[in-house]
């Protein structure tokens, strides 16, 4: 099967899973899940935590105030947003953007596990700390853990079925709207990008 088919099960899959609690939510609120978007061959994946109130009305990952800050970190490197791909852990919006439950986490996880098998991304790039932590216990690089304050801009490297990639974990883009000076942060963190051209 092709990327685009197999990504397009992964959609079908998730519109129905009636086992997670956050479908009846879907269900009630009238809006949708988020699966991801953008090129089905990046070198990159961007990889946030859970669709918000923009994302779940439209379908569509990032397109509200966080969006507006990771396309700006993007330009700024001059990487387009067509040609990576991005993408949460969580594919439906958690009732007033709480943090993801661990169950929530394990439900839709293998979703996302299944993407990166289909996209075969070089670069993994983790938005926040619950992405981050999937991501390092799923490679097995538990050692290497630490708070995302003190991971945020290195790069990580870990063997996959389909061969070495990096890990780079980032703040979430929605620090900045907490906190102005991590904007600074993370421009200087997805200077980074720049190395892997
Ligand atoms: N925050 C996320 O983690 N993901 C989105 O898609 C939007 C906001």
């Amino acid at each position: 099967m092709k990327r685009t088919e197999l990504l397009r099960k992964i959609k079908d899959e998730v519109v129905d899973l009636k086992e997670s609690p956050l479908y009846r939510e879907r269900i009630k609120n009238g809006v949708f899940p988020v699966i991801g978007e953008g090129n089905h061959c990046a070198k990159i994946m961007f990889v946030g935590e859970a669709p918000g109130k923009n994302e779940a009305e439209t379908g569509r990952p990032f397109c509200g105030m966080s969006g507006k800050l990771l396309d700006e970190f993007l330009a700024s490197v001059n990487i387009l947003r067509k040609d990576v791909y991005v993408t949460n852990i969580v594919k439906d919006r958690p009732p007033t953007n709480r943090d993801p439950l661990p169950d929530e986490i394990s439900i839709y996880g293998p979703f996302l596990d299944r993407q990166i098998e289909i996209i075969k991304p070089r670069i993994i790039a983790t938005l926040g700390r619950f992405s981050t932590d999937y991501i390092m216990l799923k490679f097995k690089m538990d050692s290497d853990m630490e708070s995302i304050g003190q991971m945020h801009g290195k790069v990580f490297v870990t063997k996959t079925g389909y061969g070495k990639i990096k890990i780079i974990p980032l703040y979430h883009p929605a620090v900045v709207l907490y906190n102005r000076n991590t904007k600074d942060i993370l421009m200087k963190d997805f200077q980074v990008f720049k190395r892997f051209r």
